[in-house]
């Protein structure tokens, strides 16, 4: 028996959305889970992070699948974990969360479904520690997460970005900026307006997805919270921004918590990422585009 685990690339924040909003994206990473019975675990990596991550129990998939196997009670019989990453790593497209449930999906499978996919969710949540990322992956389109008594809250809301109406172009500079990182430069306080700002703008932005209206999206997908510290420290991320929507993109935002940038039009507009690269390029970076359709569907698990 086998088990292949397809899991997508997501955006989490949205702009004002931070911490709350995520949306999935149709770029997608994939395993293939082996039981071998010798107590081995070898994991091969094909594409992003090959002859980078560790190809050992210490890789983040294999970590995952080894907790549900601990968590379930059984002894993890050796596995060969066969990865095709299309996720970049440290992108702000959800790579961790992505590792995340592409091993703990794997390992239940494996075991025969002992925990629901509620429960994976609530897990993964638990350890990646970032629902607007790990929501989205696992359910599909677009998804408001909450806290409430330390129980995560998500519920895919209605988008017509999740039907494919509207295209992402992500560009990706070549500049580490781990999300660790991100979080600890923002303020622990914020001033009222500036919470203000971003809950009207927030529900604006859901509400623009929503209909698919992207004039809305453009004036709702603003930040007080997070882009004002995170972009100056990117070298050339507010000038790619400014010439994301100089192209034509109708809202440009920090895709997660960075360092790449993700820019919402009607259609494919090449010229759109290319004016973002020449951007960054600019300040001295490299950078990659991804032009990309939003996905309804969320992690799929498959018995090969
Ligand atoms: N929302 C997180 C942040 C990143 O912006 O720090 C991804 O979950």
């Amino acid at each position: 028996m086998k088990v292949l685990v397809k899991v997508p690339a997501t955006t989490a924040n949205l702009g004002p959305g931070f911490d709350a909003l995520g949306l999935a994206l149709n770029l997608w990473n994939e395993a293939e889970f082996t039981p071998t019975g010798d107590n081995r675990i070898v994991v091969e990596v094909n594409g992003e992070g090959e002859g980078k991550l560790p190809t050992n129990a210490d890789n983040a998939i294999a970590e995952a699948a080894l907790q549900i196997f601990d968590l379930a009670g059984k002894p993890c019989p050796g596995l060969r974990i066969s990865c095709l990453n299309r996720v970049p790593l440290g992108s702000g497209m959800g790579s961790s969360s992505a590792a995340m449930l592409t091993g703990m999906l794997g390992a239940n499978a494996l075991l025969g479904n002992p925990f629901t996919e509620e429960e994976i969710l609530k897990l993964a949540i638990e350890t990646e520690g970032h629902p607007d990322n790990v929501a989205p992956a696992m359910l599909g389109g677009l998804v408001v997460s909450i806290v409430h008594e330390n129980r995560v809250f998500s519920m895919k809301l209605p988008a017509r970005a999740n039907h494919g109406s509207i295209h992402a172009t992500i560009v990706l500079p070549d500049f580490d900026f781990p999300t660790k990182q991100a979080r600890a430069i923002l303020p622990r306080q914020v001033e009222r307006k500036d919470a203000i700002f971003n809950i009207s703008r927030a529900v604006l932005v859901t509400e623009a997805l929503r209909t698919g209206d992207l004039e809305l999206l453009g004036i709702a997908m603003k930040d007080s919270l997070h882009q004002p510290y995170r972009l100056p420290l990117i070298p050339g991320a507010i000038a790619a921004l400014e010439a994301g929507k100089k192209a034509g993109a109708a809202a440009v935002a920090l895709s997660g918590a960075g360092p790449s940038l993700i820019a919402f039009s009607s259609q494919q507009d090449p010229g759109i990422g290319s004016s973002m690269k020449r951007a960054f390029e600019s300040a001295g970076l490299t950078a990659r585009i991804f032009e990309l359709g939003t996905s309804y569907e969320g992690a799929e698990v498959t018995i090969v």
